[in-house]
C-alpha cells in the first residue's frame, strides 16, 4: 500500500491510542506485521504554548519507519505551527489530524470529533497544514449519523489536500458503544480518490478480512483488540496472505510478549511514564486463569514482580 510517496509493507495499521501506543508497544506491533503505526495524539496548543511534555509523544526511531505523528487542534494556524515544530524535530513520514476523539475533555473545548460539526474549520485546518508542511497529511474521522454530511466532510478533507483518510464507523455520541458501521468507509471509498482506511471493531482474522472485502478500502486500522495483543498483527497478516489461521499457543505467546514489552519499556527508560500494571493486565486478557494472574499483577511491586508472577501462574496454573 502507498500513501503519497510513502510505501507500506502491507495494509494493516495500528490505531493511535492515548496512553497505550507508546514507542515500545508500536515497535512490537511493527515486528509482528503492523504496516504503519501512529503516535498517541499530541495537542497542537500544548506544543505551541507549553512546548514540553506532550511533545515527547512524537519520539520514534528508524526501526519504526514509516511512522506517523497524530496531532489535534481547532485553530488552523496553531495546528500548522505545531506541525512545523514536530516535522523539524521528529521527521515523521505522515502527520495525521485527529477529528475523531470523543473524550469530553477535548470535545468541550471544540477539539477532536467536536469539529465534525464545523466542516469548514476542518477544511481550513487541513488546507493550511498541507500548504505549510512538506510531510504528507492524513486525517482520522468519526462519522455523523447522516451519511451525506459524513461524505461531505470526507470530500472536504480530500479537497483540502489530505492524502489519506481513516474512518472510524461510530458517531461522537456512541463513544465506544454499539457496533461500528463500515457502510461509511465503503461509501467514502467509492467517492474519494485518496486511500481510505476502515476502523472500528476489527478484532480477529475474520473481521479483518470481511471489513476489507465489504468496504473495498485500501487498509484497515486496529485499536483496542491490539492492546496487550501485538501478536494479533501476525495472525491477521498470515490469514490475509494464506487464507489459513495461524497455529500458536496463545498463553505462551502473550506471556513472552508481556516480558518483551516490559523489558523494552526498561530499555527506553519509559517505566515511569506508563501504568505498568494496567498494561501488563491487558496482556492477560482472554487467557486461561487470566483473572487470577491479574490479581497477582495488581499486587506486584515492580516489573520483576509482574513478570515473575505471570510466569509462575502460567507454569503452575492458578
Ligand atoms: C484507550 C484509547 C485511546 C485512544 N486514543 C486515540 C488517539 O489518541 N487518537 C485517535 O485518533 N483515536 C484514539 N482512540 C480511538 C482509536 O484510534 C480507534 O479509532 C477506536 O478505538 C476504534 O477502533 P477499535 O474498535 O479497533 O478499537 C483511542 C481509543 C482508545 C480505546
Amino acid at each position: 500500500m502507498k500513501i503519497e510517496k510513502v510505501h507500506f509493507p502491507g495494509n494493516i495499521f495500528l490505531a493511535p491510542m492515548a496512553n497505550v501506543t507508546n514507542m515500545p508497544f508500536r515497535l512490537m506491533c511493527r515486528k509482528y506485521g503492523a504496516s504503519m503505526t501512529y503516535s498517541e495524539m499530541i495537542s497542537s496548543d500544548a506544543v505551541v504554548y507549553e512546548s514540553v511534555k506532550a511533545f515527547d509523544r512524537g519520539l520514534s526511531c528508524e526501526e519504526e519507519r514509516p511512522f506517523g505523528i497524530q496531532i489535534f487542534g481547532n485553530s488552523p494556524s496553531i495546528v500548522s505551527r505545531a506541525a512545523l515544530a514536530i516535522e523539524e524535530t521528529y521527521h515523521p513520514d505522515l502527520i495525521d489530524l485527529n477529528f475523531g476523539c470523543p473524550a469530553h475533555l477535548l470535545v468541550k473545548d471544540g477539539f477532536g470529533s467536536a469539529l465534525l460539526r464545523s466542516p469548514e474549520i476542518i477544511y481550513e485546518i487541513v488546507r493550511e497544514l498541507c500548504e505549510t508542511i512538506s510531510t504528507p497529511v492524513t486525517a482520522k474521522i468519526r462519522v455523523l449519523e447522516d451519511m451525506e454530511r459524513t461524505l461531505h466532510i470526507a470530500r472536504l478533507i480530500e479537497k483540502a489536500g489530505a492524502c489519506a483518510i481513516t474512518v472510524h464507523g461510530r458517531t461522537l455520541e456512541q463513544q465506544y458503544t454499539g457496533k461500528a458501521s463500515h457502510e461509511y468507509a465503503k461509501r467514502i471509498k467509492e467517492e474519494l480518490s485518496i486511500p481510505v482506511i476502515a476502523n472500528g471493531d476489527i478484532v480477529d482474522e475474520a473481521s479483518a478480512s470481511s471489513v476489507l472485502e465489504h468496504t473495498g478500502c485500501d487498509g484497515i486500522m486496529i485499536g483496542r483488540a491490539a492492546m496487550g495483543n501485538p501478536f494479533l498483527f501476525r495472525r491477521i497478516a498470515h490469514y490475509l496472505e494464506t487464507g489459513e489461521l495461524l497455529e500458536y499457543d496463545e498463553c505462551l505467546q502473550r506471556i513472552a510478549d508481556l516480558e518483551t514489552y516490559m523489558r523494552s519499556l526498561q530499555y527506553y527508560g519509559m517505566t515511569h511514564t506508563v501504568n505498568l500494571r494496567a498494561h501488563a493486565q491487558w496482556f492477560t486478557k482472554g487467557i486461561r486463569g487470566g483473572k487470577h494472574i491479574r490479581t497477582r499483577i495488581a499486587e506486584a511491586k515492580d516489573i520483576e514482580g509482574i513478570i515473575n508472577s505471570v510466569k509462575e501462574m502460567c507454569v503452575d496454573g492458578p
